[in-house]
């Protein structure tokens, strides 16, 4: 029999605090209307004191388990997402799969910057549809703010913090990931980074005082790799699924610049109502970008089993990754569940 791996859990977490483009106004030489034109962003959330990208990824991890009406105790891994972890060591996965109570799943983390998510989601489904295990986590989570240098207008704009989760669990039913396209080039890398904290460049008083603890970017260069990439990456994904555009319910992309969203529904000749954005209201919000637009969009459209949904990102790395998966029967899955033991 075969097996699929269906999304039959999803939540997210946005930080409480929000900063508008004229608050940004008061910190750096900029304005809302460069703002809102070049990137399409209104306003961001910022987690508050005390929160970390643990305790971000945890609410949005039981938000996502509760739609499935799954217990923390029954995952049988937790793939953690992020840029931006509590810490170097122990890895957020850990921290994240102690405090949800998973206590029987394997925990680790995943980095691929902005496409993180998108990998953890396609390395998830393998680990289902191979056999190895029946119930996995994938949470993406970022706390880009803590990795933002405030003072420097090209990129204190454009980022927010945020959580995403969804569950994967086996099915005999016909669903879940329908073609992968994941891809990297390591030798344009420099142009988005965190340069010191690493073993390459460890934290010393010299890094921490030319600022190498920041997220650089050159902005430029990174936007014209993103509209190449997502363009390329989402046209691969349908082809190796055998689809075109118009077999596509709708996209969720990667939510960094709304030109760049743009760019790439114009390649796909999509109409925009096809299109989810929500990088007005959250910036870019790495790893954890395309996990909360995917669960705005489950609430605020009629997303239906067996519809298409097209995942397209791009990143630091530099990465690209897209993914067509096709939306499951959930509610059918999570009673076959709660009948009995899986048969599969
Ligand atoms: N306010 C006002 N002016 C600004 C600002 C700002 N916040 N930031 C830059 N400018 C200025 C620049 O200094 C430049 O001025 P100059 O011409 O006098 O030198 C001018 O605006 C134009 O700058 P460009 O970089 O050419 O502007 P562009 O149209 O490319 O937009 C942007 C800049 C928004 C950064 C765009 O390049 C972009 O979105 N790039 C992709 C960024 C991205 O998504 N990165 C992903 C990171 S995610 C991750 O992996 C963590």
């Amino acid at each position: 029999m075969s097996r699929y791996a269906a999304v039959t859990g999803w939540g997210h977490y946005s930080p409480s605090r929000v900063l508008t483009n004229h608050d940004l106004e008061q910190m750096v030489e900029t304005s809302d209307e460069w703002i809102r034109a070049r990137t399409g962003i209104a306003e961001r959330r910022l987690a508050t004191e005390g929160e970390t990208t643990t305790s971000m990824a945890v609410v949005a991890a039981q938000r996502a388990l509760e739609r499935a009406r799954m217990d923390a105790i029954d995952l049988d891994l937790v793939i953690c997402a992020s840029t931006t972890p509590d810490y170097l060591l122990p890895a957020a996965s850990c921290i994240v799969q102690e405090r949800l109570g998973a206590g029987n799943a394997g925990a680790f983390d995943l980095n691929t910057a902005c496409t993180g998510f998108l990998y953890a989601l396609v390395t998830a489904s393998q680990f289902i549809r191979a056999g190895t295990y029946d119930r996995v986590l994938v949470v993406a989570a970022e706390t880009l703010s803590r990795f933002t240098n405030w003072k420097d207008r090209n990129t204190c704009v454009l980022f927010g913090d945020g959580a995403g989760a969804v569950v994967l669990e086996a099915t005999d039913r016909d669903c879940g990931l329908l073609s992968a396209v994941l891809g990297s080039q390591g030798d344009v890398g420099h142009l988005l980074a965190i340069e010191a904290g690493g073993s390459a460049n460890p934290t010393s008083e010299e890094t921490l005082s030319n600022g190498h603890h920041y997220i650089t970017m050159r902005g430029n260069e990174v936007f014209r790799f993103a509209v190449r990439s997502m363009e390329h990456a989402a046209s691969e994904a349908l082809a190796k699924a055998g689809l075109t555009s118009h077999d596509i319910r709708m996209v969720i992309p990667h939510q960094a610049n709304i030109r760049i969203i743009r760019a790439t529904q114009e390649a796909l000749g999509l109409p925009p109502e096809k299109v989810f954005i929500n990088v007005d209201r959250y910036g870019n919000t790495s790893a954890a970008s395309v996990p909360i637009a995917l669960s705005e969009c489950l609430s605020s459209e009629a997303i239906r089993p067996g519809d298409n949904l097209l995942f397209v990102a791009f990143g630091g790395g530099l990465t690209w990754a897209s993914a067509v998966l096709r939306w499951a029967d959930v509610d059918a899955i999570i009673g076959q569940r709660e009948e009995g033991p899986y048969a599969i």
